[in-house]
C-alpha cells in the first residue's frame, strides 16, 4: 500500500497511542505461566501482539477480550499443552526470543517458525546461552528460525550477553524459571527491564543489582492485574512532529516512561526540545503524559551507553538530526542493521532521497542538520518504525512525499495514519 504524505502545517491536540508493545508481549506469557487469571488493561490490537496472544492460545490457553479488559487464565509454568503443530510468531522478534525461553522449560518438542524477515533474523544469541542451559535448541545454519526446541530439563547459568539485548536478557530469565537454583544475567549496558520488572509483579523472587539480574526458578508464579501504559516508540514519532512543525503542541496521555526505554527523553533535551513529562504516575511501570511543542533543535553526540534504551527510537532521532542546527554523531548503533529491517542503511537511503545530509562510518552515524527537506519517493523497506520516521519526515518536508509499504505500520500501530490525520491542523 502507498502513501502519499504533504507538508503539514502543525499539529496541535491531546491524544494517546497504543498500550506498549514490549510490556505487552510480557504480560500475556508471564500471565499464560502464572497460576490464575491475569487481567490486561489496554493490550495494543497490533500484529505482533496478536501472534504471541494466538500461540498460547494454540497451547490451551485461554484468552479472552471483553471491552478494554483481556483476561489471560494461567496454567501454572509447565501448565502448556503440546501444540502438535509448528508455532507461528509471524514476524515478531521478541515473540520468538521470549517464547523460546518459555519453551525451554516445558516437556515437550516444539517449533518455533517465522515470516521471511523474522527467518533472517539472528537467533545464535538466544541458541548460545540456552544450550549452556542444558537446553535442546536448534537453528537453521545455528543461526536463523526455525528454532526447534526439546524441553525440560534446564540448568541455572551464569551469563553475560555478548550485545545489550532485552530480547536475549528476558529469554534467559524465562528458561531460569525452570531451572533449580539461580540464573545470572550480567549486561554491559542496561536495557529494557519489563521482564524483570514484570516478573517480580508477579510474585518470582528477582534481584537486580546495577547490570545483573538474578532469579530464582521453580517458583511458581500469581496471576495479576495490570494496566498497559502507551508505547513510547510509538509516541516518539507524534512527539518529533510536533518538534518539527512550527506552533505546534500536543499532548500524548499515559505514555511508559520507564527510563530504560525512555532514553529519547533525554535525547530530545539534550538537542533542546521542549518536552515534558506531566502527571507522573509510579506503578509497575512509570507512566506519566508527555507535552511536546515546536522547538529549534541543536545536533549532538549520542554515545553508546545510551542506545539500548533508544534503540527503537532511532530512526525518529536520524530525522530530527537532519532538520536540528549543526552535527549529530551516533555512535555504536550497529544493532540497528538486525532490526525489522537494516535501519541504517532503509533510513539512510530516504533520508538521502529527501536531500539530508547523512554519512555511515561503520557503526556510527554522523548527520549534518540541514534547513528543508524535499518530499520524495520513500520505501518502509517492509519496517513499521522505517515508516512512520519517514512519514514524520514527510509532513515536515517541501512538496509531496508517497511511502511505499505502508501497511507495514500494522506491526506495531495499525492506527497511526488516523491518529496522524486526526492531529494535522
Ligand atoms: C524488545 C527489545 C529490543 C527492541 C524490540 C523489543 C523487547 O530488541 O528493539 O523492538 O521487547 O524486549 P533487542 O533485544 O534485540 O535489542
Amino acid at each position: 500500500m502507498n502513501r502519499i504524505i504533504k507538508l503539514v502545517k502543525r499539529v496541535t491536540g491531546d491524544i494517546t497511542v497504543p498500550g506498549d508493545k514490549s510490556i505487552a508481549h510480557r504480560a500475556l506469557m508471564i500471565g499464560a505461566i502464572a497460576r490464575g487469571v491475569t487481567k490486561i488493561r489496554g493490550l495494543p490490537e497490533s500484529d505482533d501482539c496478536n501472534y504471541t496472544a494466538a500461540a498460547f492460545r494454540d497451547m490451551g490457553i485461554v484468552i479472552r477480550k471483553k471491552g478494554a479488559v483481556t483476561s489471560v487464565k494461567g496454567m501454572g509454568l509447565k501448565g502448556l499443552n503440546d501444540p502438535r503443530r509448528p508455532i507461528s510468531a509471524g514476524n515478531s522478534g521478541t515473540t520468538m526470543r521470549l517464547m523460546a525461553g518459555i519453551l525451554a522449560g516445558q516437556d515437550f518438542e516444539s517449533t518455533l517458525t517465522g515470516d521471511e524477515g523474522l527467518s533472517n533474523r539472528p537467533m545464535k544469541r538466544i541458541v548460545e546461552p540456552l544450550s549452556k542451559m542444558g537446553v535442546k535448541i536448534s537453528a537453521r545454519d545455528g543461526e536463523y528460525p526455525p528454532l526447534i526446541i526439546r524441553g525440560g530439563a534446564v540448568r541455572p547459568i551464569d551469563y553475560t550477553t555478548p550485545v545489550p539485548s532485552a530480547q536475549v536478557k528476558s529469554a534467559i530469565l524465562l528458561a531460569g524459571l525452570y531451572a533449580k537454583g539461580i540464573t545470572r544475567v550480567a549486561e554491559k549496558y542496561k536495557s529494557r527491564d519489563h521482564t524483570e520488572r514484570m516478573l517480580k509483579y508477579f510474585g518470582s523472587r528477582l534481584k537486580v543489582k546495577g547490570l545483573e539480574v538474578s532469579v530464582e526458578g521453580r517458583k511458581e508464579l500469581d496471576g495479576r492485574d495490570l494496566d498497559i501504559p502507551g508505547d513510547i516508540s510509538s509516541a516518539s514519532f507524534f512527539i518529533a512532529a510536533a518538534i518539527l512543525l512550527k506552533g505546534s503542541r500536543i499532548r500524548i496521555k499515559n505514555v511508559s516512561v520507564n527510563p530504560t526505554r525512555a532514553g529519547i527523553l533525554k535525547v530530545l533535551a539534550g538537542m533542546g526540545a521542549k518536552v515534558r513529562v506531566v502527571n507522573k504516575r509510579k506503578g509497575f511501570e512509570p507512566a506519566g503524559d508527555v507535552i511536546a511543542e515546536y522547538s529549534e533543535t541543536r545536533g549532538m553526540t549520542i554515545t553508546k551507553s545510551i542506545i539500548p534504551a533508544i534503540i527503537d527510537e532511532l530512526p525518529v532521532i536520524f530525522v530530527l538530526a537532519s532538520l536540528s542546527r549543526g552535527r549529530t554523531i551516533i555512535k555504536g548503533a550497529g544493532e540497528l542493521r538486525v532490526k525489522e529491517a537494516d535501519r541504517i542503511s532503509s533510513m539512510e537511503e530516504n533520508l538521502k532521497r529527501m536531500g539530508a545530509k547523512i554519512r555511515v562510518e561503520g557503526d556510527d552515524i554522523i548527520i549534518e542538520g540541514i534547513d528543508k527537506l524535499k518530499g520524495a519517493p520513500l520505501d518502509s523497506f517492509g519496517d513499521h518504525r522505517t515508516c512512520m520516521a519517514m512519514a514524520v519526515a514527510a509532513m515536515a518536508a517541501e512538496g509531496e512525499s508517497v511511502i511505499e509499504g505502508a501497511e507495514s505500520v500494522s506491526k506495531s500501530f495499525p492506527e497511526f495514519f488516523s491518529v496522524m490525520e486526526r492531529l494535522n491542523d
